[in-house]
């Protein structure tokens, strides 16, 4: 599938990525985007951005993301709303990282026109002990972005991004600590909206503890099936 196949009659695709830190999320929703022509919106990078920045919602949000934390819902909503109204969202998005409180949900609803029935949800699945292997040997380029993986996934040359040079750092969310409560965070305020995007949206759930290529064909699957 490339942007052209959505240039005509193809409803837009508007995605959400549910599921825990993690997951694959981002790594999914990146090559989805790609394929697909459409923008990813993370939440988690945005965030991140306007920390390097300074400005003021950085400011706000920082001590929140070091924590491990869910930022105030205001803010989110505010930035998101703000973000799907620009021009490069028209052909589309994957939300990567928002709603993840009922809230959010509510107010993505509302960016919808009050009806989240054009949504294509899809919930990511993996063991906790997985969760936690994956985000204790993460490392991640400040420049661009990139993510990669200590022993899975790792840079051709150590600690160093491919892609700019960029010397690797370890995010402060991913030390054990705040890993512990950014799970629990998940539990107590993401996971119930599984059953709320169940009921109101196109849902599926797709099995994250397979090779990265394997989910990502799974996903183009469900996408390309939709348009
Ligand atoms: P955010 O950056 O969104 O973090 P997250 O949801 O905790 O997600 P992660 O980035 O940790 O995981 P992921 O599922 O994207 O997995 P990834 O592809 O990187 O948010 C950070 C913080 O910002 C939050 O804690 C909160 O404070 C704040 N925030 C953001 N959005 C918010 C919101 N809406 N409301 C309030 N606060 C908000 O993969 C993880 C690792 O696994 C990588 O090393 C990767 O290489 C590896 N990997 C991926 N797939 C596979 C696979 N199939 N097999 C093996 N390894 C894999």
């Amino acid at each position: 599938m490339g942007a052209a196949d959505h240039a005509s009659n193809a409803p837009v695709p508007r995605i959400v990525f549910l599921g825990p830190p993690g997951a694959g999320k981002g790594t999914q929703a990146g090559r989805l985007a790609g394929e697909c022509g459409i923008v990813r919106i993370s939440t988690g990078d945005m965030l991140r951005d306007n920390i390097a920045k300074g400005t003021p919602l950085g400011q706000k949000a920082a001590p929140y993301i070091d924590r491990g934390d869910l930022v105030p819902d205001d803010l989110l909503i505010g930035m998101v709303g703000e973000r799907v109204r620009q021009k490069d969202c028209e052909a589309g998005f994957i939300l990567d990282g928002f709603p993840r409180t009922l809230r959010q949900a509510e107010g993505l609803e509302g960016m919808e026109g009050g009806d989240s029935g054009g949504l294509l949800v899809i919930n990511v699945e993996v063991p906790r002990e997985e969760l936690l292997r994956r985000l204790s040997g993460r490392r991640w380029c400040p420049t661009c972005q990139s993510t990669y993986h200590v022993y899975t996934n790792p840079p051709r040359e150590p600690g160093i991004c491919d892609r700019d040079g960029t010397r690797l750092i370890q995010r402060e969310d991913d030390k054990e600590s705040a890993v512990a409560h950014r799970l629990a965070e998940y539990d107590e305020r993401t996971r119930p909206l599984i059953e709320y995007f169940r009921g109101r949206s196109r849902f599926h759930t797709v099995n994250g503890h397979r090779p990265v290529e394997t989910v990502f064909a799974e996903l183009s699957g469900i996408v390309g099936a939709r348009a």
